[in-house]
């Protein structure tokens, strides 16, 4: 990228207070002072980078967002509102699910034109698939898109061990997402909307299930409700149709992970590697795992004092990832026997 364009981008980072974006220009311009073997001025803006005095250089300003709800015995959170900054040309998504969510926000935005004519905007979405493929990703983009903060809430925030503690906790949340507008988002929700049949439940649970659908199936604030699960099978049938779009995020393709490594490593220098041919070392990866490696191979360019990332740095990040995914298979296929 020129380098006008690079300041250009830093600035509005600042400006933005943007930290993850101002990493990404600051090590752009690092590179391209290793391209112009400048080592010496490049190792020093790395160390500058690396060693500020804040982890994170634009901490998150603390909320404006009234007293968060938490959990009466720990004390803990139960929501963490969020304002993502990622956009919809970051996430790789097939032709149909582009279009679905696309559909989805353009009923959002035009709901009081559809309520004129008697009709109600989809505002519920179930998102499913495995790990590592979008699912929160895109619920960060959509809150961006519409302009709507995240009210991010984990199942295993809300889980609390003592009686009845868990379908109070829901109760807050609820309570407090509808004194505004957001994107409210559940996460991991499989923890409670497990099958009220499973034999080794004992009530607790199906009270959780039944009064997450009845606080769900009230809830007419004009936000928009996401879950996400990456164990669909165990949801309760129950909790699918109270559901206006269910949207499934697959393992990427071989051609989806051939973009993804072009999107990875379009501002990092890169010689002799061939995407299409990695692509297909890669088959049954997830995107999360993808990105993982090309950043596992940029940072060993950058430590090795290297100006791009060649085949044999790929192939130490790609094989890092590889015995990473046997041995959290292995500790999987244990815990399933
Ligand atoms: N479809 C995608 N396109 C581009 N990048 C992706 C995609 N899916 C995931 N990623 C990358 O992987 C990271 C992790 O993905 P994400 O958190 O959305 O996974 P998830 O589906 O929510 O997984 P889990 O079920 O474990 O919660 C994202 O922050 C993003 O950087
Ligand atoms: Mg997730």
């Amino acid at each position: 990228m020129a380098r006008g364009e690079l300041l250009r981008k830093l600035f509005q980072s600042y400006n933005r207070s943007n930290d993850k974006d101002f990493r990404a220009v600051a090590l752009e311009i690092i590179a391209e002072e290793q391209k112009k073997k400048n080592y010496q001025l490049a190792k020093d803006l790395l160390n500058l980078l690396e060693n500020s005095s804040t982890p994170n250089l634009f901490p998150r300003v603390s909320n404006n967002f009234g007293t968060l709800p938490k959990d009466r015995e720990r004390q803990t959170l139960l929501i963490d509102v969020r304002q993502p900054d990622r956009q919809f040309t970051d996430i790789i998504l097939s032709a149909e699910n582009k279009k679905i969510i696309q559909r989805t926000l353009d009923e959002f935005r035009r709901a009081e034109l559809l309520r004129t004519h008697g009709l109600i905007p989809k505002s519920k979405l179930l998102f499913c698939g495995p790990p590592g493929c979008g699912k929160t990703f895109c619920a960060e983009i959509i809150s961006r898109e519409i302009g709507l903060p995240l009210l991010y809430t984990r199942f295993d925030a809300i889980i609390s061990s003592f009686l009845g503690e868990t379908a109070a906790n829901l109760r807050k949340v609820f309570d407090y997402a509808a004194t505004g507008r957001w994107v409210v988002f559940f996460d991991e929700f499989d923890a409670i909307g497990k099958e009220r049949d499973d034999p080794h439940e004992h009530g607790e649970l199906k009270r959780v299930v039944n009064s997450f659908l009845q606080l769900l199936d009230n809830f007419h604030a004009s936000s928009l409700v996401i879950a996400a699960t990456n164990h669909e099978q165990l949801l309760d049938p129950a909790l699918w149709r109270r559901f206006d779009e269910i949207i499934y995020f697959p393992l990427p393709s071989l051609r989806e992970i051939q973009t993804l490594l072009s999107m990875k490593f379009k501002n990092y220098p890169h010689k002799a590697i061939d995407f299409r041919t990695q692509a297909s070392r890669m088959k049954g990866m997830s995107y999360a795992d993808v990105e993982r490696v090309c950043l596992d191979a940029i940072k060993i360019c950058i430590i090795e004092d290297q100006d791009h990332v060649d085949q044999k740095i790929f192939d130490e990040a790609l094989k890092r990832q590889k015995m990473r995914l046997q041995i959290t298979k292995k500790a999987l296929d244990k815990k399933i026997t």
